[in-house]
């Protein structure tokens, strides 16, 4: 450390509370939220954690949902995997569990998209407790406490491969992207889907169709309809896709995908630009008379449940990039209009 400035004149030290500017004897990027340590007493950085978690929303705990993180001065992005167990807080028994409900402890592993520096909280609590926000409410949904760093953190690392996105993508003479489809079961996502994959590929395109019911039938045939494995199944998919773009495909996906989190959560694992969200904009009405696979009269009669749209939420986009009417364009209408936007 060079000097420690304050308005009034530079200062031999400096204690907690006051307001002053730190110079490095060495050039280093480093600002306000930064954390400094003392070079024999480093604290530990990383991105994989177990940690203790009081959830605190009436809305159960998500695994694979991406949260807000709020630690010391830094805030990321986490995701959550299902409790390695829940404490029994009368017995402090260890239960089984796949997710915590309302004041719920359990300890969990948490990842976030970068490395953060840490302290375990019984060593620390200011660089070792956090906290998890929704990102859509904005509510506080639960407070942490890390326990340590989990080793495969430090031992697996990114291998930079010569033959790169880019390189896959200029073979192909294409840009890659995802176009995401999203709406109601019945709504006319695949139908859509599958016109604009025959065109792509027509035009000389590269293309992969990920669609709903088959990725269900082999990736995802552990996944059911429950609110926690629609995220794992968008989280997934949304993975794979990411795959696919960096071996230059123009990836067309059609799946409910009826959470705004999630949908936005593979947005954010893509280029800007990459993701084209499609909203195949069909009105439960309309859906359920159109009623294809016979479900809609299956969820009616309680022989189906968590039905999206009967007894689950669909939560529309907001702002996609297009947004299909399906009364008022015939399928094929609906592919060019697609394929206008993709292909100017
Ligand atoms: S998602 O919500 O997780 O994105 P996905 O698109 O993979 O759903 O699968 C939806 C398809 O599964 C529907 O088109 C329908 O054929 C079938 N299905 C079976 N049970 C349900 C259910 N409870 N809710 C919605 N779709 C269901």
């Amino acid at each position: 450390m060079k000097s420690i400035v304050t308005f009034d004149g530079d200062l031999d030290q400096a204690v907690a509370g006051q307001s002053v500017t730190i110079t490095f004897a060495d050039e280093i990027d480093c600002s306000r939220g930064d954390v400094i340590v003392r070079s024999d007493a480093p604290c530990e950085v990383a991105d994989q954690f177990e940690a203790t978690l009081v959830w605190m929303a009436e809305q159960e705990m998500l695994p694979g949902r991406p949260y807000i993180l709020k630690i010391g001065t830094q805030t990321v992005t986490a995701t959550v995997t299902e409790p390695k167990y829940e404490v029994n807080v009368n017995t402090l028994e260890h239960l089984a569990s796949k997710t915590l409900g309302l004041n719920a402890i359990g300890v969990v592993n948490i990842s976030t998209d970068r490395p953060i520096p840490f302290e375990a909280y019984a060593t620390n609590p200011d660089l070792g407790g956090f906290i998890l926000i929704d990102r859509m409410s904005n509510a506080t949904v639960a407070a942490g406490m890390i326990h340590f760093a989990l080793r495969r953190s430090q031992n697996v690392h990114w291998q930079a491969l010569d033959v790169d996105r880019e390189a896959h993508a200029s073979l192909k003479n294409q840009k890659p992207a995802v176009v995401w489809f999203t709406g109601l079961s019945g709504s006319g996502k695949s139908t859509i889907a599958n016109i604009v994959e025959k065109k792509l590929h027509a035009l000389g395109k590269h293309t992969f169709l990920l669609d709903g019911d088959n990725i269900r039938h082999g990736l995802n045939r552990d996944l059911g309809f429950t609110d926690a494995d629609r995220v794992e199944n968008i989280r997934r998919v949304g993975e794979v896709a990411k795959l696919m773009t960096d071996a230059g495909l123009i990836v067309l996906t059609a799946f409910i995908s009826p959470f705004r989190s999630e949908r936005q959560m593979v947005r954010d694992l893509m280029a800007p630009g990459e993701f084209v969200e499609v909203f195949v904009d069909t009105s439960i009405e309309v859906a359920e008379e159109r009623d294809v696979k016979g479900l809609y009269a299956k969820a009616r009669a309680g022989q189906l449940k968590n039905f999206t749209g009967i007894d689950l939420p669909y939560e529309a986009p907001e702002a996609a990039e297009i947004r299909i009417d399906t009364t008022a364009l015939s399928p094929e209408e609906a592919a060019d209009l697609i394929i206008a936007r993709l292909i100017p």
